[in-house]
This record gives structure tokens, sequence and C-alpha cells, in this order.
């Protein structure tokens, strides 16, 4: 795993903006995986602009998001949908038929689920993944216990989750119990992964993920396992890895033509 420790959140969102900008310059009908949170705000806001200042163009891209709160539709202001349409799709020119969000309200969770891996693979596979991490070292909305193994399909928060994740509902009490999201077998099969953390509350998840056991108790340790993940923190998230000075060392000589 590559782990670069930015100054600060916006140092390091900027670095992640560029390599998805990259592989969208590169390959412009790239599949992205794509996460929501705060922690990929200011990534987004840094690609919106190089769609309006540079004319970043996201007319052939195919996206992913990898969950969605059962029983919220589209239209509730705390969805991923409304998440993902307010800070992302609306201020770039995705086509609403390639963006791909699990579908909060489904009849039949276990065969849209079987559906939304087929679809994935219809794609040609995703090329980027985009993770945050949850305080319990969850991606997605894989807690931990996830099947390291698991595919797309229904999970229970915990109550950390919960109470992580009540801002955007008022309160803990009226976060649904559960969700919609893919597997860390679906996120593990990306061809490249790029985690991003922020601040001291994720420095216990980063350093179990980075530097701990490959355990399902912290599903990103799992990505210690992917071929080709880029951990990009600010120096709140890295305070509990206990390699950092190595860390810096490889990013101060990485090759010209490596860096970003
Ligand atoms: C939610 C999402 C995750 C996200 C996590 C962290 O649980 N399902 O994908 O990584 O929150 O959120 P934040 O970035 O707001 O800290």
């Amino acid at each position: 795993m590559e782990i670069i420790i930015q100054p600060n959140a916006e140092e390091a969102s900027m670095i992640a903006a560029r390599h998805v900008a990259r592989l969208v310059r590169d390959k412009p009908n790239a599949v992205l995986g794509l996460a929501t949170g705060s922690t990929p705000l200011m990534m987004y806001r840094e690609l919106v602009r190089m769609h309006k200042e540079q004319g970043l163009d996201f007319s052939e891209v195919t996206t992913f998001n990898l969950d969605e709160y059962v029983g919220l539709s589209p239209e509730h202001p705390a969805s991923y949908h409304a998440f993902m349409w307010d800070n992302f799709f609306s201020h770039i020119n995705v086509k609403r038929e390639r963006v791909h969000i699990p579908d909060g309200l489904s009849s039949h969770v276990p065969a849209f689920c079987r559906k939304y891996e087929e679809t994935i693979v219809a794609a040609g596979g995703i090329d980027l993944q985009v993770l945050g991490i949850g305080s319990d070292g969850h991606i997605g909305f894989n807690e931990p216990s996830s099947s390291l193994a698991s595919r797309t399909r229904i999970k229970t928060l915990t109550a950390q989750t919960r109470e992580d994740n009540a801002k955007a509902f008022g309160s803990a009490e009226k976060v649904p119990f559960h969700v919609i999201t893919m597997g860390v077998g679906t996120i593990m099969d990306t061809r490249h992964v790029i985690i991003l953390a922020f601040g001291e509350k994720k420095a216990e998840a980063i350093a179990g993920a980075v530097e701990g056991a490959i355990t399902a108790m912290n599903p990103a340790s799992i990505l210690q396992m992917h071929p080709v993940a880029t951990c990009i923190i600010d120096e709140g998230a890295a305070t509990k890895l206990k390699r950092t000075e190595y860390y810096r060392w490889v990013y101060d000589r990485k090759p010209e033509w490596q860096k970003l």
C-alpha cells in the first residue's frame, strides 16, 4: 500500500482529484467507484472545478456508488442519491443512465444486489474506487466482522456508525438500521483503490488498516492485499501510525513520472 501523508485534508484531496482526473483523461469511458461522507467532498469540489475550468469530461464515464440506506427514496435529503447529485453529479456532465447507486427502495434486495454486481461486471469492472473509512474501520458500509470476501448485500449498521452518521438525519434514532453496500470482495476486485481519511477521529482505524493485522474486525485492513491501494491522509489521521518517517521518505523520493 502506498501511504501519502499530507499537511491537511485539502492537499490530500487535491492529490485524489488529480488521480481521478488523470484516469478520466487517459480513459474517457473509465468506471469510477464512488463514496459518500464528508471525506471525499473536497475531492468532488476540485473535480467540479476541473470540469468547469479545464473541461474535464465525464460524458463517457460510468459510476457505481458504494452504498445506500434501505428505506430511503432518492429524494430523501439524507439519502446517498441526494448526496451524490447535490455534491457532484449535478455539477458535471455525467450521463444519468451511467450513474449507479444502490436502490434503497428495492422490493427484492438480494435480487437487486446480484444485479448490481452483474452491472459492474458488464461495465468492465471498476477502474478506480474511492473510499473513506468509518471510525471502526468500515469501508462502504462493511462493518467489523463483515466477510472479507463479501459481495453487494444488505448489512446492519453498528450503533457507533448510526451515531457517526446522525448529523444528516438530525439524530441517531432516525438513522436507518439497514443498508445496501458493495461487499469487501467487490471492493477488492477494483483495479485501483484510493482510501482517504482526515482527522484524529480516523487515526485508530487507519493505524489498524495500514499497520495492523488483516482482520474482519477492521475491514479496511484487507486493502493490504489489494495490488494497487493508495492511502491518502492528513496529519491528524496519521497520528497513530508507527512508520510515518518511512512513508514520507518514500513519497519524497518518488520518481518524477509517478508524481501527481
Ligand atoms: C459512511 C459511508 C462510508 C464513509 C464513512 C465515513 O459510513 N458509508 O463510505 O467512508 O461514512 O464518513 P465521513 O467521511 O463523513 O467520516
